[in-house]
Formats: structure tokens, sequence, C-alpha cells
């Protein structure tokens, strides 16, 4: 097909996610079809190729076309492309599950995990995870156990349940009714926090925060006051990802789940975006040492290649399903543990774990924080805040009084768009501008994104 059919069947028959309809169907919004990929790169039906600055929303690891995932996939095929996983299992499943097992437990002060139930997305991951918690205190005699509390603007995905812990108005509003009720607390972001006292300065402003840690203060008063009314705790440690990469001040994760701890609920992480060393450590919690009993994990699992998640939990969950046969955990995918899946990520993990692989990581992090400086020399730059791999750059009108922008005037998306002239991709959260690239981003190939993303900015703004 040529890349104008493409666009042309698109537009009469697909329905993309998180997409406005006026400005997909709109003419003059240039269509970008993929048509294949190589390392940080991806190339267009066109020709045209461009950086991959999100890694595909956040699930590419090592690159695309990567060999050795590429082989994993090919010789699992040649065996088997998929079976139930209903009364049966199989080599790839269980061997990823040791290797699961074995990578979240690298932190020797957090090894608690020991069990993995497997799911297709972040989303049925949370789900997944929610429901072992409602379940396994039913079975335990704490059937009031059936609140759940989690900063604002937590997102956890789509599904029903995922909807309800999360607080993300914008997402979710016209779903309301159905959800069921849970609880908010303040989202700890030091750069809009009513509470610090620091002025904005050309810096994260978590380092210069002034405050009385007011956010942890008021997540453990909720905690406390639903004492054991309380299911779980919820975070997505370190960094909201899809509430504009909201980094956390280092220990707030700490608080939070030991305040949960006390009241006897559970710890559930989100580690859907941020696991797999994204922010450094191999889970985000890890920096915190957060001893957590529920995390879910996908995205990044099979190194950004097939649809695969992964929930973790505890021995003594798992064992709160044993003995009667009522105490089954009634929930399933049919395609739980997908072999090809499977395969894919114990080859993403095996590469993870390569002291040259670590070596690429930590140096592609500290390539961001020095080329991150570029985007503070532009006046409508707010926030530059920086975890691991992770980079974000909030714009405002002004520096001084960080007013946003009107939403209606949709910058940061016209940015990305713009940003594609210059060879690069990716998607902002409202106005707030992401670099997340692949582990396998060369020197000079981060600094034609950070490149194209300034120039980008410029284009829109002026200098
Ligand atoms: C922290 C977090 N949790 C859950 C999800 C949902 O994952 P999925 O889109 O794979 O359902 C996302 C997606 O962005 C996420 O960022």
């Amino acid at each position: 097909m040529t890349p104008s059919e493409i666009t042309k069947l698109d537009r009469q028959h697909l329905w993309h996610p998180f997409t406005p309809n006026s400005v997909w169907l709109d003419p003059s919004t240039p269509i970008v079809s993929i048509a294949s990929g190589q390392g940080t790169w991806l190339t267009a039906s066109d020709g045209r190729r461009y950086l991959d600055g999100n890694s595909s929303i956040w699930t590419n690891l090592h690159g695309h076309a990567h060999p050795q995932i590429n082989q994993a996939i090919r010789q699992q095929l040649d065996q088997i492309a998929h079976s139930s996983f209903l009364g049966l299992t199989h080599e790839p499943a269980v061997r990823l599950a040791e290797q699961l097992i074995h990578y979240v437990q690298l932190n020797p002060q957090t090894p608690t995990l020991s069990r993995v139930f497997f799911s297709d997305d972040g989303s049925t991951a949370i789900e997944a995870g929610l429901k072992m918690i409602l379940q396994s205190f039913a079975q335990s005699g704490e059937k009031q156990r059936t609140q759940f509390i989690s900063p604002k603007g937590s997102y956890h995905g789509d599904t029903v349940g995922a909807m309800s812990l999360s607080h993300s108005p914008a997402f979710h509003r016209h779903f309301q009714p159905i959800l069921f009720p849970t609880q908010k607390v303040m989202t700890p972001s030091c750069y809009r926090c009513p509470y610090n006292r620091a002025k904005p300065e050309k810096a994260d402003a978590r380092l210069t925060r002034k405050c009385n840690f007011e956010c942890a203060t008021q997540a453990e008063e909720a905690i406390h006051q639903a004492g054991n009314q309380l299911a779980a705790w919820v975070l997505e440690p370190r960094v909201q990802g899809a509430a504009g990469m909201v980094m956390h001040p280092h220990g707030y994760a700490t608080r939070t789940a030991q305040a949960a701890r006390e009241v006897g609920a559970k710890v559930l992480l989100d580690e859907v975006f941020t696991g797999f060393s994204r922010t450094g450590p191999p889970l985000a919690s890890h920096d915190e040492n957060v001893v957590p009993d529920v995390v879910a994990l996908a995205k990044g699992l099979t190194g950004g290649y097939l649809p695969l998640a992964a929930t973790l939990t505890t021995e003594k969950i798992f064992e709160s399903f044993s003995g009667d046969p009522q105490h089954t955990f009634f929930h399933g995918h049919s395609y739980t543990a997908n072999p090809l899946g499977c395969a894919a990520a114990s080859a993403s993990i095996d590469l993870l774990l390569q002291p040259a692989e670590i070596q690429k990581r930590e140096d592609l992090a500290q390539n961001m924080s020095r080329l991150a400086s570029t985007f503070w020399i532009h006046p409508n730059v707010g926030d530059v805040r920086q975890e691991g791999t992770i980079l974000a750059i909030e714009l405002v009108t002004d520096r001084a009084s960080q007013t946003p922008f009107p939403t209606e005037k949709r910058l940061g998306a016209k940015i990305c768009q713009t940003a594609r002239e210059f060879g690069l991709l990716t998607r902002p959260i409202g106005d707030v501008l992401v670099l997340v690239p692949p582990y396998c981003t060369q020197p000079e190939e981060l600094e034609q994104m950070v490149n194209a993303l300034h120039s980008a900015i410029v284009r829109e703004l002026g200098s």
C-alpha cells in the first residue's frame, strides 16, 4: 500500500486510542504510518526516519528489532505460539516467573515477592492485583477492608477497577457513575505544591523544596484514618507517569507504605511504567526499600515487543487462596502467559542483567542529565525533572508565576507535532514534554532528540 492509501483507509475504518477524532480526521493533520524499526529508529511508510523519543509509549527497552529478542520469539514460534494456561503450564512461563522473582529480589531489602500471575497489559495487571487483595482479605476474615487510597493524578489504566483506583478526571470523567469510590490524597509534586515555600529556580523543584513534607503527612493521616477499612495504599512509586511525569520527593514512598503496614493494609505498587530499570534500579520502589505486597508490571516486560503483564505477590497472599476450592482466584484471560510474550520477556531480562547493558543505561541517564540543561535556556520552561532515563520538561506562560498555558491551545501536542519535522517522535502529557528513550540510544542520537525538541519549542514559542 502507498502511504496515502494507508492514510485513507485508516481514516475510513480505524479508531485510535487517546486521540481526538477532530484532529486525526482533519485532512491537514499529517499521518505517520510506521513501517519498520531498528534500534532507536522508526521508519515510516514514506521512507522518513524518526527517533523513537518515548520508546513507543514507554514500552521499548533495548531498541527495535533487537537480535536476541527476535531470535527468542522465532525459536518459540517454531514450537508453539499459544496454548491455554488454565489447568496447563509451559516452560517459557515457568522460566520467566523464576527470572522475574530473581529480578525483583535484586534489592535484598525487599525479598517478599514470590508468586507471579500473568495477564495482558498494565490495566489488567492492576485489575488482577486489586481483586487479589480484596479476595485475600475476604478469605482471611477481614471482609470490611474494601477501601483504596492513592495520590491525585494517579493513572492505573482503563479497565473499570483500574479507572476506579485512578484519579484522572480528564480520562475517566465520563465513566464516573460506574466506578467504585476510592479516596485520593494530594499529589506529591514539589513543582506545584502549595506548601513548597522555595522560589522557582533553574533546578528540579524537588532539590530546592522548602516544606514540612506535608504530602507524606497527609497521606499517612488518610491511611491511619481509614484504619482497618483500608484494603490497600496504591502508588506509582517515584514517578506518576500519566499525571505529567510527576516525580516524588525521596522518602514519600517509604513513609506512606510504612503507614499502610501500620494499619494492616496492603501496599499495591504500580510499576507498569517505572519497572525494568526505567528510573534506575530494577524497580523504582527499590530506591526507597519499599516492601510491597503486590507489584504490577507490564510495558517494558517484553522489552516492548508483545502485550504481556505480570502481577507479583507474596506467599502470604497466595496461601490465603489455599484449601477450600471456593477460594479459587476466578480471574484470568484467554492469552494468559502467552509463550511468545514469555520468550521475549525472558530475553529482555537476560539483556537487562548484562553488565554492559547496565553501564549503557547509566551512561544514558548521565547524558540526559547533562543535556537537560539545554531546556532551561527557554523562558517558557518552568520545570525540568529527571528520574533515571525519564526526562520531563514542563512549559508555562511565565516561569516566576508557573502559570500554565490555556489547555485549548494544545501547546504540548503542537510542539510534538513540530518535533516530527525535526525527526523526533514523542508524545506530551498536556504541556509536559517527555523524553523516554530506549536504553540503546547512542549519545549522538540523544543529542539529536534534545535538539529536535528544543527546536520545536523555539518554532512554536520563539526563543
Ligand atoms: C503507571 C501505569 N499503570 C498502568 C497503565 C496502563 O497500562 P496499559 O496501557 O498497558 O493498560 C499505564 C499506562 O500508561 C501506566 O502508566
